[in-house]
């Protein structure tokens, strides 16, 4: 959720820092901060804000270098202001220190470090790390970031610069994410790709354990032993503009209309059209072993944790086999019954979400085999996975997650035929779902075509201060998702709820002022939507429907209508989706919200 760059080269450092935060402040944006190495010192600028802010201070004094770490923060330790705000110095301010992750035994350090006489000058975990170094400091930088890791527990993806060893960045990796790229005759380390792909595509990931010294002639990477270690250059095909906005106002926007062509990526080399199943090549399981397993346990936060839920529905439903979904954050705290016979399935779009990792983490300590359904190539739990399906949506840059959803249900659907297949299910019977399947990029094109449609009843909805959402079977997830995009984006109190469920309590709070949103496209449970499209109505809610034909039974029961393209009941929540996302983002705009960075909120939580 921080974000962290460093330069080393022959150019000046700054601007290719800040433009590296810039790319990094969906990461984290309540305060940022740089420390170069001046010639003669580590010379900081810190601002707490948003990045312009900073950008600010170091037009105006302007810190000349060519090595340099910079950070953008979200607060874990401590408020965001200036004294907390990242990079933090040793007492001498020597040593400039950026993190990402969390000191877990950072109060007994400071206690220890402040016991021999070292100052403090914030509430962070993360100044211990530069005062521990410090300590261990004799001459050479590496040596003592490694004496210092070795006292460290928790998580860390750091990057560190010393005037007294001035002509290297040191960076090491446990548990937060961090990669170098190699340019010409130029090094970078950052948290996130996305930070330096203008200057270059060849990266490093770090893995855990891992530290890397950068200097202008060249880097090396050794593990905690000081042992050199080889790792891969990877060659990253997303370009600069897939992280640019593309014309869009907003990222969220813009990734809302990609999603005819993220769902086609999705999909693209795996379907077996004639044979009615999917193909995947990284799932690293042979059909025996996937054959074996006795159930299936999903795990994910947020967005990732709706998909899940429609993908328990789907696979139960096709594939007959019992399937559970558990909130990460849960599930690795309560002693869950899972081993060899589990197969868990792990969704998130980052890859780096700090309890769905844990999570994976813990069933995979039972004896679990983890299967990762990614979107970021790279990440943590796409590595530490047995095998996986990348969704291949590119980046997300809006903290509201949206075309990460849609693909992840697709690579459900995928997955599901491919182990229906194998437990059953008829090429006749698949069949159907795969030209289902085919047809969703063209019928999601049709809903955005109606944006403006969906734009008009966000006018009539912006003023309100809750809202129900309200779908059955596939759609309670759908239900679930729109409510999530609503609060998250616009800040108006929303719930999801299964629209039968209504009665047993949320039936309380319908009058005139309460818009109710039915996801009531024309499928198998239908008919049981009218009936609490009726309830609502009979109490004087204001209905906003979403479906799929003109339904005699609805007449005069809705306020508001959003067609969409019909298809099979299993797909019925992804053309749901995306006009719920629309309405989100319009009501959002119309209430003057920062969609793309909405407060409090972070792409990546990275922490517990
Ligand atoms: C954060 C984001 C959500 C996201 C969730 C899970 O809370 O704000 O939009 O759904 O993390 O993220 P993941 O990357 O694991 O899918």
């Amino acid at each position: 959720m921080c974000g962290i760059v460093g330069y080393v080269g022959p150019r000046l450092a700054s601007p290719l820092l800040l433009e590296g935060l810039k790319r990094l402040e969906y990461r984290g944006y309540d305060s940022a901060g740089v420390a170069i190495m001046n010639g003669k010192g580590v010379e900081t600028r810190k601002a707490p804000g948003k990045i312009s802010e900073l950008e600010r201070l170091v037009t105006a004094a302007p810190i000349h270098g060519t090595l340099g770490i910079a950070h953008t923060r979200w607060a874990t330790h401590g408020a965001p202001n200036f004294c907390n705000a990242h990079p933090h110095l040793s007492c001498d301010n020597n040593i400039a220190v950026v993190h990402n992750g969390i000191i877990e035994n950072g109060s007994s350090l400071r206690q220890a470090l402040e016991d021999v006489g070292h100052t403090f000058r914030s509430e962070t975990d993360t100044e211990v790390l530069a005062h521990l170094i410090e300590e261990f400091f004799d001459g050479n930088l590496e040596e003592a970031v490694l004496e210092a890791l070795r006292k460290v527990e928790g998580t860390y993806g750091i990057a560190v610069v010393s005037s007294r060893d001035p002509n290297k960045i040191v960076a090491a990796r446990k548990g937060s994410p961090l990669l170098v790229g190699l340019g010409e005759g130029e090094y970078f380390v950052a948290s996130d790709v996305s930070a330096i792909l203008a200057h270059t595509r060849q990266v490093i990931y770090l893995d855990d354990g891992d530290l890397a010294v950068l200097e202008r002639d060249g880097y090396r990477i050794i593990d905690m032993q000081a042992l050199p270690m080889t790792r891969a250059v990877n060659s990253i095909d997303w370009d600069l503009d897939m992280i640019e906005r593309g014309g869009f106002p907003h990222f969220m926007l813009k990734e809302i209309f990609e999603q005819p062509t993220t769902i086609e990526n999705t999909m693209r080399g795996r379907l077996l059209v004639e044979e009615g199943t999917a193909k995947l090549g990284g799932i690293n399981l042979t059909n025996e072993e996937l054959l074996e397993f006795d159930n299936i346990v999903i795990t994910a936060c947020g967005t990732s944790w709706h998909s899940a839920l429609i993908g328990e529905f789907m696979i139960e439903e096709l594939a007959r086999i019992p399937v559970e979904v558990e909130y990460a954050s849960e599930f690795r705290y309560r002693n869950p019954v899972i081993g060899p016979r589990t197969l868990c399935i792990v969704i998130s779009q980052s890859g780096e979400t700090a309890d769905t990792l844990a999570a994976m983490r813990e069933a995979q300590k039972r004896g679990a085999r983890a299967l990762g359904i990614v979107n970021v190539v790279g990440s943590t739990i796409a590595r530490e996975s047995d095998g996986g399906i990348y969704i291949h949506a590119g980046p997300e840059i809006g903290v509201a997650s949206t075309k990460a959803f849609t693909s992840q249900v697709i690579a459900l659907a995928l997955f599901t035929l491919r182990l229906a297949r194998l437990r059953g299910l008829p090429a006749e019977e698949g069949r159907p779902i795969v030209e289902a399947l085919q047809k969703l990029p063209a019928q999601i094109k049709d809903v955005l075509d109606r944006a403006d449609e969906i734009e008009s009843i966000a006018d009539e909805f912006n003023d309100a201060a809750n809202f129900l959402y309200l779908g059955r079977g596939y759609n309670f997830p759908a239900a679930l998702e729109g409510a999530l995009k609503l609060k998250e984006i616009s800040y108006i109190h929303a719930e999801g709820y299964p629209a039968a469920e209504m009665k047993h309590g949320p039936i309380a709070l319908i009058d005139e002022n309460m818009p109710v949103v039915f996801i009531a496209p024309h499928d198998s449970v239908f008919d049981k939507v009218v009936s609490n499209v009726q309830e609502v109505k009979a109490r004087g809610g204001r209905v906003i429907a979403l479906t799929s034909r003109s339904e005699p039974s609805l007449a005069g029961k809705i306020d508001y209508e959003i067609r969409v393209p019909e298809t099979i009941d299993m797909f019925t929540p992804i053309l749901a989706a995306v006009p719920l996302q629309l309405l989100a983002y319009y009501i959002a705009v119309k209430r003057g919200a920062n969609v793309d960075q909405p407060r409090n909120l972070a792409k990546s939580v990275t922490v517990e």
